[in-house]
């Protein structure tokens, strides 16, 4: 406590919403009222709002394909769709995870196995971080899905991905790599400016999902 107020030491967690977020949330719910899949003039405003944020997103993530964002209600959902759901479209059966993953992406990939997947989960060292080499190891050429987190949620590490993604493209899997907080994050400090410049190339890497499979469930 400083001054009776409550130090917050979450911010890897969850974080305050910038200014900009909290002003452009307000005005649409406002105004932006309509039934984006409507016909009607103010629907056409949701679609066009919705459209909008779809290439504001791709932007940040270094995407040339906004339409193949997808908007879910929540990071749970989100694992979900990006783990069992991929997965479950998948001709192939196996899921790799690193232990630290979110749970709810443990708990999806859990999932899978009462459906016949094989779950493999990749240790860490003492600093969170999952090793290219020890995923390369674990993949198999029926690995439908490599999932690393991008920013670990509890400690801010950020994982190898672009190193990850190399390490297994002979391979060839789908590589979701939750970034819940990590567009919006500014990254400080002892960090410096290179690994803030990584973290972007982290983001670009995880959208490079391969083309044969587009569209198969996403
Ligand atoms: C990767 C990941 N998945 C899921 C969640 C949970 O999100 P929600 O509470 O929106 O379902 C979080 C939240 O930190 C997250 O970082």
């Amino acid at each position: 406590m400083i001054n009776d107020a409550p130090l917050y030491l979450d911010h890897a967690a969850t974080s305050t919403l910038r200014p900009e977020a909290s002003a452009a949330m307000a005005a649409i719910s406002e105004a932006g009222h309509g039934n984006a899949s409507s016909q009607h003039g103010p629907a056409r405003a949701a679609k066009n709002a919705l459209e909008e944020a779809r290439e504001q997103a791709a932007e940040i993530i270094g995407s040339d394909r906004p339409h193949d964002i997808v908007f879910t209600a929540g990071g749970t959902e989100a694992d979900n769709l990006a783990v069992a759901g991929v997965a479950l479209a998948s001709d192939r059966r196996e899921v790799v995870v690193s232990a630290v993953e979110h749970k709810a992406v443990l708990e999806a990939a859990a999932s899978l196995e009462r459906f016949g997947y094989r779950v493999t989960t990749v240790g860490v060292d003492s600093d969170a971080v999952v090793s290219p080499a020890s995923v390369a190891a674990s993949v198999s050429s029926d690995t439908a899905i490599v999932s690393v987190m991008a920013a670990n949620n509890e400690i801010g590490t950020l994982e190898p991905i672009t190193e990850i993604v190399a390490a297994v493209k002979d391979v060839d899997p789908l590589i979701p790599s939750p970034y819940g907080r990590g567009p919006g994050v500014r990254v400080r400090g002892d960090h410096g400016e290179g690994d803030r410049r990584r973290s972007h190339e982290l983001v670009i890497a995880q959208v490079r999902w391969p083309e044969r499979r587009r569209g198969s469930c996403m």
